[in-house]
């Protein structure tokens, strides 16, 4: 090739929520390669968040893990509190986070597990996004905000509605960001995944489905034919966060290979 685009970022911190999860890492070691400092929360995985920590530093940036329950909105507030002390200016936030959860069809979903999945999913979700915007307001030059929804969403879901449902309320929420807050420079975006071999989508394929099944998804699913990698989602959330996609706010990219379903 003759020329070469570099995807440039405003200077500052990012913050990943969910950083120890399969596609939170890739996002976590892409910020931190492109030589941002970077705060990521876990919730249990402690030794994934350590040697993930580890890894970063390694990158010549400073990295923190921290232990945060979403839902706890007092929890969250500090990190962006503390995160500021320590960085300065935070100007990316990424919710790469969301609890596991069983493929059921609605009439099999459990009450209780369907209360636990929404309010994990959608209560964190808000914590961590009306938080990230206080913080940029007391900053008052911007940020980005990025969170990972589901292509369910843009699809039909069958079977997949504890993954869907609380991503379509977290969509809406990242629209109206846009749309409230555009005017103080910031953008606010999803990347909607598709299967995606890591994290949640590599514990089903390897551990819930038949030969038969992956055969079914790559022949007729996914017109690419393939899974996505984590890879194919942390470069779709960095360039949402740079500088070259300072135009766009408000908007979802699906990242799954054309799925119909
Ligand atoms: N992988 C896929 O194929 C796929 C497809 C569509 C959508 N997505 C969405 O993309 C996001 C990331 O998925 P992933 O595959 O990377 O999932 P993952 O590997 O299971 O990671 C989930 C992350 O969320 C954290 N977390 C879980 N419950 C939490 C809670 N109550 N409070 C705070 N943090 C909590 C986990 O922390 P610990 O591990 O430290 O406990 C982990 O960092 C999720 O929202 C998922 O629904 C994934």
């Amino acid at each position: 090739v003759k020329m070469s685009i570099a995807l440039t970022f405003d200077e500052g911190a990012a913050i990943v929520a969910g950083g120890s999860g399969g596609i939170g890492s890739q996002i976590c070691r892409d910020f931190g390669k492109a030589g941002l400092n970077v705060v990521f929360t876990y919730h249990g995985n402690v030794a994934r968040a350590q040697a993930l920590e580890k890894e970063i530093a390694g990158f010549g940036v400073q990295c923190r893990a921290v232990k945060v329950d979403l839902t706890d909105f007092s929890t969250v507030d500090a990190l962006f509190n503390d995160a500021a002390n320590r960085y300065g200016n935070i100007r990316q936030v990424v919710y790469a986070a969301g609890p596991a959860f069983e493929f059921a069809k609605i009439g099999d979903i459990d009450p209780a597990e369907w209360k636990r999945v929404i309010e994990q999913d959608v209560v964190g979700a808000f914590n961590l996004v009306n938080c990230a915007i206080r913080c940029f307001q007391r900053q008052g030059a911007g940020g980005n905000l990025v969170a990972l929804i589901t292509a369910a969403v843009e699809r039909i879901a069958r079977a997949d509605l504890m993954s869907a449902s609380p991503k379509a309320a977290i969509e809406t929420l990242i629209r109206g960001a846009a749309v409230e807050y555009g005017k103080e420079g910031i953008r606010a975006n999803c990347v909607a995944p598709g299967w995606i071999n890591a994290g949640l989508g590599k514990k089903g394929i390897e551990e819930k489905m038949t030969p038969d099944m992956v055969a079914k998804i790559l022949n007729s699913v996914i017109p690419l034919k393939k899974f996505g990698e984590a890879t194919d989602i942390s470069h779709a959330t960095l360039f949402l966060c740079s500088q070259q996609a300072g135009f766009i706010t408000g908007q979802t990219i699906a990242v799954d290979g054309g799925a119909q379903t």
